[in-house]
């Protein structure tokens, strides 16, 4: 019988346009833009605005990376998404994306490793395929980050931004494809970053939201520390696993934290930067989406050719790692145009019936959003149980 590989067929990504500045920042904590380009490599990052989801921007994305493989949206027989910011605690955001693609086939679930999802979820998207329990696998990172952090903490504020990123695994009969999968977890560090409230250790209270448990949390250093040493190591053991030397590895897909963090991969690999692809400058920390989108763009720029061994690693809370080393071999002019051909004001994801809720954008936030050129529609316009906001701003 011959093996059951699992190529990438398609690739997608999606950014608020909305962009949160260093500058913008300097206005709301006590920080410098030249603090945070110098310990994080970070100038601006995205911020969602109030009409979108993180189900939203992963419907646009994964829309994005079905058109890219060339497949039919109902050709997917399994959604896997990765968050740490889910619309809901139930249902599964996963669940409210498959109807926003017009999927009616597929299960749909989420997964939660934090940075580390996107990794995890390929790792076990490439399991089902190879087990033959699927044949197309839609993978997401999506994140709205902007709505768990407290924009009073320069510690953790300046880092993270909103976004989304997919891709297609298909199965083939074809050589390459996925390679090997390295995958960790490290519970000592479960309280280095951690969201304390709303699960069932500390239900959400007037009280867990006046201290701000609420928010993300973390210790910077700490997790710098475990970064720096598992990076490399995780994404190390993934080449060995698929028989080749870091030397053979075209590009590395680092999770896009910090600029001083991939750099230290990159040393710790023994390989220029040249190899370790990076947009952390421009959307900051976006959490499980950042590896599919720095992917995405990384084969749209032409970073990625076919042939390439290509290596996706990553690190987050809990503490988790994971790397998955690839042969490339979809072409990569096939993503160039998607993002024109997928607008996400076509996209619509099920709401509520009978329910309001609170303007979604925090205070600290509120003012930014609302300046002259926002994409912003004010929540107000947004009828419960009805999919369609009453009006767009024009896109800029
Ligand atoms: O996906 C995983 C998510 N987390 C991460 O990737 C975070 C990993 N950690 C890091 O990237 C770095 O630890 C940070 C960027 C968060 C912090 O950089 P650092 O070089 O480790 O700084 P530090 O925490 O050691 O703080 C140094 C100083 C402190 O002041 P003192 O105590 O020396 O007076 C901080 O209070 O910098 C101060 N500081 C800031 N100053 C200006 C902390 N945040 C800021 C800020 N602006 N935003």
């Amino acid at each position: 019988m011959t093996e059951r590989r699992v190529h990438v067929t398609g690739w997608g990504r999606y950014v608020p346009s909305q962009v949160l500045s260093n500058a913008d920042l300097e206005r709301m904590v006590d920080t410098s833009d030249e603090w945070i380009v110098s310990r994080t490599g970070i100038r601006e990052r995205r911020v969602a605005a109030a009409d979108e989801t993180t189900a939203s921007m992963a419907a646009v994305a994964a829309l994005r990376a079905i058109r890219t493989a060339g497949i039919d949206p109902d050709e997917i027989d399994l959604i896997l998404l990765a968050t740490l910011t889910p619309d809901y605690w139930m249902p599964s955001t996963a669940a409210l994306v498959k109807e926003a693609i017009g999927n009616t086939r597929a299960a749909a679930m989420d997964v939660a490793a934090a940075c580390s999802g996107f990794v995890y979820a390929y790792a076990s998207a490439q399991a089902w395929i190879a087990a033959g329990l699927a044949k197309h696998v839609l993978v997401i990172g999506a994140e709205l980050l902007s709505r768990f952090l407290d924009y009073t903490d320069r510690g953790t504020c300046i880092l993270f931004g909103d976004g989304a990123g997919a891709v297609v695994l298909s199965a083939s009969d074809e050589p390459g494809g996925s390679l090997a999968v390295e995958l960790t977890t490290e519970p000592q560090g479960a309280y280095m970053i951690w969201l304390p409230a709303g699960g069932a250790k500390s239900p959400p209270s007037s009280e867990t939201i006046a201290r701000g448990e609420h928010y993300i949390r973390m210790e910077g250093r700490e997790t710098y520390r475990f970064a720096t040493k598992t990076m490399a190591t995780t994404a190390l053991e993934s080449v060995r696993k698929s028989g080749l030397d870091p030397s053979e590895v075209a590009l590395f897909i680092p999770h896009q934290a910090n600029v001083r963090i991939i750099e230290a991969v990159a040393k710790g690999l023994q390989l220029p930067m040249d190899r370790m692809y990076t947009n952390v400058d421009r959307y900051g920390n976006t959490s499980a989406a950042s590896v599919p989108i720095a992917l995405a763009e990384a084969v749209n720029e032409g970073r990625v050719q076919v042939g390439d061994n290509v290596t996706l690693v990553a690190f987050g809370a809990g503490f988790t790692s994971g790397a998955v080393t690839v042969n490339w071999t979809a072409d990569p002019a096939r993503g160039r145009d998607v993002d024109a051909l997928v607008d996400r004001r076509d996209v619509r994801v099920r709401l509520p019936v009978d329910w309001d809720s609170v303007d979604p954008i925090p205070p600290a936030l509120a003012e930014l959003m609302a300046r002259p050129g926002s994409l912003d529609v004010p929540l107000d316009d947004v009828v419960p149980g009805e999919p369609e906001p009453a009006s767009h701003a024009p896109a800029r």
